[in-house]
């Protein structure tokens, strides 16, 4: 058994590796049908096992009367992502602080601020103490309209995670301007903005596993792309390979469904991979070892990858 380590690009989120299993957000939710449809969202998103991953956050949730206002002009599920990633605060704000913020009023960053998504200062949001002890909510890019208030506390797990209502979903322009659908997105360019220039390259040069690629990245993709440094001290051998070997090794390292790392790490077991074929298999076995995701695999492709590990 060989064994690889390879960074663990995911489509739909950032590459951020710490995460805890200290709280479940669709879990909390599950207790209030009236946030079932942004519960949905969550989940549909992939927002959910981001919030999972974090610490120190608030999730501002919306009524489905809210939500329904949101999906109104039919948004892309990639619009969605990025307004109700501006819904999840990366400060904890139980009831007690958001009625005691210093000087009365802050800016609080956001998820969508965090993901990058947000240019400028887009992706902030105003929190301000209001008259008569309301709060005031409103995205940063919104003219300083604060037109949501805080309604109720859901969930509150200090510092972990807190949950709570506001009156309506909070608008800004560049937050619901048209987002690109996963199947549009530049997969060689994430990889090449996160280490993996070598192994785009290789990507772009192979028409047919590149294709492959691009028709799962709708359904979601789970890609193990080498970085510069390794990919670079194999391709001497990858080089060698023939152009199906070398259209197999591509595909070897892309599994055709979305998983997140703590879904990979709560799934050991065998995967296919876009190069599985029938009798031909391409699989490999996760295994987990505290917070470490080894990827285990019979495969002569990864023998040969695993000689420039050492
Ligand atoms: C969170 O809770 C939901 C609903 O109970 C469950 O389906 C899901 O597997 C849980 N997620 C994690 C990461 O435990
Ligand atoms: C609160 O206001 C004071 C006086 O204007 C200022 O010095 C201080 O930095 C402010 N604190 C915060 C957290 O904004
Ligand atoms: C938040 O918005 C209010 C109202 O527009 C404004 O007075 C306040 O300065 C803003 N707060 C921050 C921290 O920008
Ligand atoms: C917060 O998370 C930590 C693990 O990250 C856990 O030990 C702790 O119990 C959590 N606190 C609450 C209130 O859930
Ligand atoms: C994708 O990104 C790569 C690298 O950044 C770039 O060279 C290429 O032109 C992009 N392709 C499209 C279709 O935008
Ligand atoms: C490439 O293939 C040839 C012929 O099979 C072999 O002799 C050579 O050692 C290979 N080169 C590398 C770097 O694997």
């Amino acid at each position: 058994m060989q064994q690889l380590k390879l960074l663990l690009l995911l489509l739909f989120t950032t590459t951020t590796f710490t995460f805890s299993h200290a709280h479940n957000i669709t879990r909390i939710l599950a207790d209030h049908p009236d946030f079932s449809t942004f519960n949905h969202y969550l989940t549909a998103t992939h927002l959910a096992d981001e919030i999972n991953r974090r610490t120190t956050i608030t999730v501002c949730a919306l009524s489905n009367a809210a939500m329904s206002d949101i999906l109104a002009s039919h948004p892309s599920i990639n619009t969605i992502k990025n307004v109700l990633s501006l819904h999840v605060l990366l400060d904890y704000f139980g009831a007690k602080k958001l009625h005691q913020i210093t000087n009365g009023t802050a800016l609080a960053a956001t998820m969508f601020q965090a993901t990058g998504s947000a240019p400028g200062s887009a992706g902030f949001v105003n929190i301000t103490d209001l008259k008569g002890g309301k709060v005031g909510f409103g995205a940063e890019d919104n003219g300083g309209n604060l037109d949501a208030v805080f309604v109720k506390s859901v969930a509150e797990k200090p510092y972990n995670i807190s949950v709570i209502q506001i009156s309506k979903a909070l608008t800004s322009d560049v937050a619901m301007a048209p987002a690109p659908g996963p199947s549009e997105v530049n997969l060689t360019g994430i990889m090449s903005a996160h280490g993996c220039k070598q192994f785009a390259d290789a990507l772009i040069a192979n028409g047919e596993a590149l294709n492959t690629y691009q028709d799962n990245a709708e359904g979601g993709l789970t890609v193990f792309c080498p970085l510069d440094d390794a990919f670079k001290a194999f391709f001497p051998k990858y080089k060698n390979l023939s152009k199906s070997d070398k259209t197999s090794f591509l595909e070897f390292l892309a599994v055709p469904v979305y998983q997140s790392l703590s879904m990979l790490k709560s799934n050991n077991g065998v995967m296919n991979t876009l190069a599985t074929d029938g009798a031909k298999k391409f699989d490999f076995t996760v295994q987990n070892e505290g917070e470490e995701v080894t990827l285990k695999t019979k495969d002569r492709y990864c023998q040969d990858y695993r000689d420039f590990d050492r």
